[in-house]
């Protein structure tokens, strides 16, 4: 069923919007969830015509490949408006154009309002949407918002605040773009549709968890944004500490947003909040240096373009958490991610305890010792692969009682994970229907940044010694050491392979 919607995009000349959402709308078109009764406003500061506005928006579809008359009839669908978010007069604009189009199109009032922009003009937008009248009384009105939502938790707080003056918080949608991911949404189904996992999803079973996300690019045009935010913010205050509610949050009473979100927000809140001392012994940051992986060289972070010479930034950072209720008293939650690591890959570890006696432990046939049984371990992958698997021990063939490693894998096929939809076609799809399961609600982020802000604060008390680890390794040593310290060590660990065929030092 097609949901008549406007849909205005703050930002619509960016990167953003032509790598992310054009496409995304276009595969909700394909799909027919938006067809006749919808039209996009794109608004910016620069002078386009509303011709040149769809041969852009074209140019962004041709990935998926469409057909000639395929990308005509969507691309007739875009407006744009030359704009000035300082400037009240340009929203009159703005609402004369909105509401011609509403009668076009017949969109019965419902809008949605995309606010690809820099976190400082929200709240004049959102001002001057209510203001100026472009909000509707017979249809929705929804705000999708990119991160960053603030920069500690002040600044979200203040700007949750100027939000929260014009929209209630049922009609914001904030987004991680990881709560898009299908594998993401599928850690629910592992847990909760599972009984084999459910059960033994407790610190009576599992030793700890690890948390990856990995990158193996570097900081791209991006110096300047990353400047200001450093790995911490760019990941571990949303994505990393979403992921980590998603894996911790007690079984939804039924699996609806609120009840989700209730769980999410309890799991958040008994994460222990540190001194900063104990910040410091608890969490590890580091700052790629030149390095080389395959033949390829990689420049350091303090080389990349808009950063400074002398930068203090992070671009890696690895941690543990603990939850501090029934379920996971005692159970370290590691995490760590960084940039120009061996390989992209995001990963969770789940490390089960050993059993309690290894009766394996001497091969009484042989008379000699075996090596001790391996953790079984579910590992699921986020991406790029997508799916899970499982270690377990069995009988190696033959004489003897030797156990060897057997690994239970199931991977979605390439086929499936290319036509799965875009993480950004499945939000905007939640948000024209107005569910917001997959989305960050203000308690969420709110106790993110407390969590969050000590860690930065401690850190910015002491002058980091940087850079501390070579692009394409794994990252600085510290972060092995944190798990060492606990008898841990990673399951994840690709720069080995490489070590092992001579491609890194
Ligand atoms: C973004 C960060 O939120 O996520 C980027 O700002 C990061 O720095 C990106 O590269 C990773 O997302 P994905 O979907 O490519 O894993």
């Amino acid at each position: 069923m097609e949901q008549p919607v406007l849909m205005t995009i703050f930002g619509g000349t960016g990167d953003l919007a032509q790598r992310k959402l054009y496409p995304s709308l276009f595969r909700l078109f394909r799909k027919g969830h938006i067809s006749q009764h919808f039209a996009v406003i794109g608004t910016a500061r620069r002078e386009w015509s509303d011709d040149h506005y769809r041969e852009v928006v074209q140019e962004s579809i041709q990935d998926l490949k469409p057909t000639e008359e395929e990308a005509q009839s969507f691309s007739q669908h875009f407006y744009y408006q030359s704009h000035n978010v300082n400037d009240s007069e340009h929203y009159s604009n703005l609402k004369k154009l909105a509401d011609d189009l509403d009668d076009r199109y017949q969109l019965k009032g419902n809008r949605l309002y995309y606010l690809a922009m820099a976190p400082q003009f929200f709240g004049t937008i959102v001002q001057n949407l209510q203001s100026q009248g472009i909000l509707t009384d017979n249809g929705f009105n929804r705000l999708m918002i990119e991160k960053p939502f603030g920069s500690d938790y002040d600044s979200a707080f203040q700007l949750n605040q100027e939000i929260r003056s014009v929209f209630p918080e049922t009609d914001i949608f904030r987004i991680d773009h990881y709560l898009g991911k299908e594998m993401i949404q599928n850690i629910s189904a592992i847990r909760f549709a599972n009984n084999i996992f459910e059960s033994q999803w407790n610190n009576r079973y599992i030793e700890n968890v690890q948390i990856t996300f990995a990158e193996a690019l570097g900081v791209e045009d991006r110096g300047g944004y990353y400047e200001e935010s450093g790995a911490l913010k760019d990941m571990v205050q949303n994505h990393i500490l979403q992921v980590l509610s998603l894996l911790a949050m007690e079984p939804p009473v039924v699996f609806s947003q609120e009840a989700i979100r209730q769980e999410k927000v309890k799991a958040l809140q008994a994460i222990r909040l540190y001194t900063e001392d104990e910040a410091l012994a608890n969490f590890v940051r580091g700052q790629y240096d030149q390095g080389e992986l395959d033949g390829q060289q990689f420049k350091a972070y303090r080389e990349e373009a808009k950063v400074a010479h002398d930068s203090v930034t992070e671009t890696f950072v690895a941690g543990k958490f603990f939850i501090d209720n029934f379920r996971w008293s005692g159970v370290p939650f590691y995490v760590r991610t960084g940039k120009r690591l061996t390989e992209k890959g995001t990963r969770i570890n789940i490390v089960f305890k050993q059993v309690p006696v290894n009766v394996f432990k001497d091969d009484y046939k042989k008379k000699q010792p075996v090596n001790d049984l391996p953790q079984n371990i579910l590992t699921i992958y986020i991406q790029p692969t997508e799916g899970f698997s499982l270690t377990l021990n069995g009988k190696e063939i033959g004489q003897g009682f030797t156990t060897t490693p057997v690994k239970l894998d199931y991977r979605q096929s390439a086929e499936m994970v290319e036509n799965s939809p875009e993480a950004y076609e499945k939000l905007i799809f939640d948000a024209l229907n107005g569910d917001s399961t997959n989305f960050s609600h203000w308690d969420e982020v709110a106790q993110s940044w407390r969590i969050v802000d000590i860690i930065r604060h401690a850190w910015d008390n002491q002058t980091p010694d940087f850079p501390n680890y070579q692009a394409g390794t794994m990252g600085p040593q510290a972060a092995f050491d944190l798990l060492a310290k606990d008898q841990h060590s990673w399951a994840w660990t690709p720069d080995d392979w490489y070590r092992e065929r001579g491609k890194l030092d």
